[in-house]
Parts: C-alpha cells; structure tokens; sequence
C-alpha cells in the first residue's frame, strides 16, 4: 500500500468517504479563525503603539466619536456570512454522517468496561476489540452499553458516536483505504478507560469473506492451550492481564495456577480449575486483595470450551 499522504499537523488520514468533507470544513474555520485572530491581535497591538501616551506631549483632547455606519455594518455583515457558511456546510455534512445507506453491512457493536464487541447480524460471526470491515462498503453500526457512558470514536474516519446504556446509537461509515485504524472510547468509563482500545481492520471483500468464515470458528483441530492462548487476546483478556508478571487493572495470569491467593475478605482461595471458571463467569464472588472488583462477567460472551480453553492456558503459564 502507497503511504497515505491526506495526513496534515492536525489530522489522522483520510480512510473514509466522509473524511473529506470533514477536513474541509475544520480547515476552512481553522483558516477563517487564524485570519481574524491575527487581523483582530495585530490590530490591538498597532493601536497600543501608535496611540500610546508620550513622555513631554500634553494629553490632547478630542471630541469622542460616537459611530461609524460602514464599520458597524461591516462587522456585522461579514460575520453573519461567515456564521452562515460554517452552519451550512456543517448541517450538510451532518446530514451525510447520519443518513445510513440502504445496502449497509449490519454489524452490532456492545461497550462493557472495559472492551467492544463486534457482532455480524448476518453471518454470527463475532470478534472482540477488532472490527473487521470491507473495503467500500458502507457499514452501519448499532450499538448500546451495558454498564455507563462510553464513545465509539475512529479518528481515521472522522466518526465518533456515544454509546448509552438503554438505548440504541447509530453511525455508518464507509473505509476507502484498506489498513488498520485505531479505535478509543472518547468517553471517559472508569479505571480501565484508556485501556479500552481497539482496532478497525479494513480489508479486501475477499480478505473478508475469509475473516467472516473463520470467526465464526471455534477452535476446531487446535490443542486447547493454543485455542484459550487465541482467545487471551481475542476476547481481550489481554486488556487487563498480563502474562509477564506484569499487573496491570487485573492480576497476572504468569505463574498464577496452583498459588494461594488472599482475597479482599482476607480469605485465602486455591487458584484451581474451579476458582477460575467462577472468575471468569462471576468475578465479583472473589476478588483478589489490592484489586479493583471491576471485571464484568464473561457469562453468555464464552461458552464452555472457551472457559476450558482459557483455563488450560491459564495451566500452560505456570513457571
Ligand atoms: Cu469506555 Cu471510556
């Protein structure tokens, strides 16, 4: 792929249809903004010199103006366009942004503390943190929140939406350039907030198909400690344990299975099988002592092979 060169200072690339209107418009107001900046500061300025009192002159005395038609009217008109200009331009592209073409890829986006997970209506396929799009296809997005207040936000494609628990959120985008594009939450969301990256993966329509196929997968002829080693990062464990000792909003899973752990209330708990499938359905029934009770459940998101799967790789990373 040619390097994209539709980055400036201020802006990512360009890698949807809509990015352009966008930047056109933040450019035309940053421009506009820096001109009256610079005409309104220099103005100031040249005045505060050439009017300032001198040493040895007596103060003169003028009768003070009271006004001046053509500059009143001058810097009403030439604002009031300006004003107009921007409202315009803006409601169009406001308009484009918001009216979803008919034949959009329909896929269902759901913000947890503290992840996205993507669900393709039409084929089943699912994926956690990684949203996988064709390339010149528009894709709408329907998406709600199961706990507070997050915000789907692709800089690379100028879109950003809140997404609410107890109500549906839409946004569309259509990618032009295939390439991989950062995702945040914009919307601050608790400890792991800034940890609640992901990525948007725009492919080829045949790339796609493939991707579509084999997420819809689940593991089949892989040994199990590969497959929960898969999942680690699919269904993005990876967010918050490390499996360098490394701790980051949860414990480390290195060297975690067989340990005695202290519990917040003090007791001590085995990590064995059993405590971990309750962990990852349940995570509030025991929660280690200097953490934050904030995993979610994974009930419903994992079904039992995956649990066994993660559990074996949990095994697997014993020293
Ligand atoms: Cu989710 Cu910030």
């Amino acid at each position: 792929m040619p390097p994209d060169t539709t980055g400036t200072l201020f802006l990512p690339p360009q890698g949807s249809t809509i990015s352009g209107s966008v930047d056109s418009l933040f450019h035309f107001i940053l421009v506009t903004s820096t001109i009256f900046f610079l005409i309104i500061v220099l103005g100031a300025l040249y005045f505060v010199l050439r009017y300032r009192k001198r040493a040895n002159t007596a103060v003169q005395l003028t009768s003070g103006p009271t006004h001046s038609t053509k500059l009143e009217l001058l810097w009403t008109i030439i604002p009031t366009i300006l004003v107009f200009i921007v409202f315009l331009w803006g409601f169009k592209t406001y308009l484009r942004m918001h009216v979803v073409p008919g034949d959009a890829l329909k896929i269902k986006v759901t913000a947890q503390k503290w992840f996205w997970s993507f669900d393709y209506t039409k084929s089943g396929a699912k994926s956690l943190n990684e949203l996988v799009v064709p390339v010149g296809k528009p894709v709408e997005l329907t998406m709600s929140s199961t706990d507070v207040i997050h915000s789907f936000y692709v800089p690379g494609f100028r879109i950003k939406m809140d997404v609410l628990p107890n109500r549906y959120t839409v946004t569309w985008f259509e990618a032009t350039n295939a390439g991989v594009y950062d995702l945040f939450c914009a919307e601050y969301c608790g400890t792991g907030h800034s940890e609640m990256i992901g990525k948007v993966r725009a492919v080829g329509e045949r790339e796609f198909s493939q991707w579509l196929e084999a997420s819809s997968s689940s593991g089949e002829g892989m040994p199990l400690a590969d497959y929960g080693a898969k999942l680690y990062s699919s269904k993005a464990c990876v967010t918050c344990h490390t499996i360098d000792g490394t701790v980051k909003v949860g414990p480390s899973f290195k060297g975690l299975f067989g340990t005695q752990q202290v519990m917040v209330d003090g007791k001590r708990v085995l990590v064995d099988e059993n405590y971990l499938r309750e962990s990852i359905l349940n995570p509030m029934a025991k929660v280690v002592a200097g953490f934050q009770p904030v995993m979610p459940s994974f009930q419903g998101l994992l079904n039992d092979k995956d649990i066994d799967a993660l559990v074996e790789y949990i095994k697997s990373l014993q020293e």
